[in-house]
């Protein structure tokens, strides 16, 4: 029997977020029914919400998120009601080209079970991210669900399923950095610090945080930032450059998603050195580089979806280093708040208030 339940809904372009009835159907095959307990949220909701992402309103918003599963579809196995969940949006297929070419973390399998949920006149709503998991339950595919020990708090445990995994993934599998690197994060939000801490965890012996606020920059010092820029106020490029001998870093991870951002990162890394760009452009940017000095500059220039995380892999392990003291994801957490107040949490984002406001169910 179809279950109905309240859900952060993304109704037109820019319009605030309003709290509207969900129509939740029970799991079919291959599929999970998952009683969210936490979801954080992400500026990829903000995205959603600003018509960034795609046109395809309305949303169901909320994707990084941590539950228990409720009921699974009949031919689900490996997972149970009552297990604790991270929700994943890389549900890795072992079919597609991608897989079967043994690199999984590209694969490009796509899961409907979220699309099933609708609203109360039949309208479907399009899950952010293929989740949407700002409403007490949500419907997913069975591999969008990774076990992890339920002795991590959930509000912690969701911040894995998007925006902290993407930064530390984008460090760690990504820019493939290692001991004595140096790396710079430009956007010190909660995907830019937990590429800060990636780098800290990987054994980088100088990391720069950028940010054109104060507040955020303190911050980044909290996740192993040895250096901080506010490039509101110096030419980040030259700063970057003067902390590393002259030559630029290693490693620049550009977390803001902007052109400006993107050339700053481009020309604030050493010959040879690699940028990754994991801050989310919108359609309308474009990007005017010298060619000449995209030649010249040589390195690598990378993009990371997801940390190119495998959830199967790296949830289980990254929660339990975090069990054992030696990564500190409870700070990425400013506030728990209410599902009604996500519209808030955008605001405080927008602000620079908070790095992550996490929604208790
Ligand atoms: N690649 C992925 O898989 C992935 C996953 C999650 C989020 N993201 C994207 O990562 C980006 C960051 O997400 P977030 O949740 O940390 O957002 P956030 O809003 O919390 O943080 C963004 C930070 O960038 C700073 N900033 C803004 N303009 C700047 C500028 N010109 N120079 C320097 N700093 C600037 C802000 O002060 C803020 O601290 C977003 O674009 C988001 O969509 C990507
Ligand atoms: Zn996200």
């Amino acid at each position: 029997m179809p279950h109905e339940v309240k859900g952060v809904v993304a109704t037109g372009k820019g319009a605030p977020v309003a709290i509207q009835t969900v129509v939740v159907p029970d799991p079919g095959p291959g599929e999970a029914l998952v009683s969210v307990q936490a979801c954080g949220v992400c500026h990829t909701d903000l995205h959603y919400r600003e018509g960034g992402i795609g046109d395809d309103f309305p949303y169901l918003l909320g994707h990084e998120a941590a539950g228990l599963v409720e009921a699974v579809g009949p031919d689900v196995t490996g997972l149970e009601p009552g297990d604790f969940v991270i929700l994943n949006w890389r549900a890795v297929c072992g079919q597609c080209r991608a897989c079967l070419r043994g690199r999984p973390w590209y694969c490009f399998a796509t899961h409907n079970a979220a699309q099933k949920m609708t609203l109360t006149d039949g309208t479907p709503l399009a899950p952010a991210l293929g989740i949407g998991a700002f409403a007490d339950k949500t419907l997913v595919a069975a591999g969008q669900c990774t076990k992890v020990s339920p002795a991590i708090k959930p509000e912690v445990a969701g911040l894995l399923g998007c925006g902290v995994m993407a930064g530390l993934g984008a460090v760690l599998n990504t820019a493939r950095v290692t001991r004595g690197d140096s790396v710079a994060v430009i956007g010190c939000g909660g995907v830019g610090d937990a590429a800060i801490l990636g780098a800290s965890l990987a054994g980088a012996r100088k990391i720069i945080a950028v940010d054109i606020d104060d507040r955020k920059l303190n911050w980044a010092r909290q996740f192993g930032a040895t250096d901080t820029v506010n490039s509101a106020s110096a030419d980040p490029v030259e700063q970057i450059r003067a902390l590393t001998d002259g030559n630029g870093a290693d490693v620049v991870i550009e977390a803001v998603g902007r052109p400006e951002t993107y050339t700053q990162a481009f020309y604030a890394r050493d010959l040879a050195g690699t940028v990754v760009l994991v801050g989310v452009p919108n359609p309308q940017m474009r990007l005017d580089l010298p060619l000449l000095d995209v030649f010249g500059r040589g390195g690598t220039l990378k993009s990371s979806w997801y940390g190119d995380c495998l959830p199967a892999r790296d949830f289980p392990m990254l929660v339990d280093l975090h069990l054992q003291g030696r990564l500190p994801l409870d700070k990425f957490v400013s506030e728990t708040i209410a599902l009604d107040s996500v519209e808030e949490a955008f605001a405080k984002m927008q602000r620079g208030e908070v790095l992550r406001s996490v929604v208790l169910l």
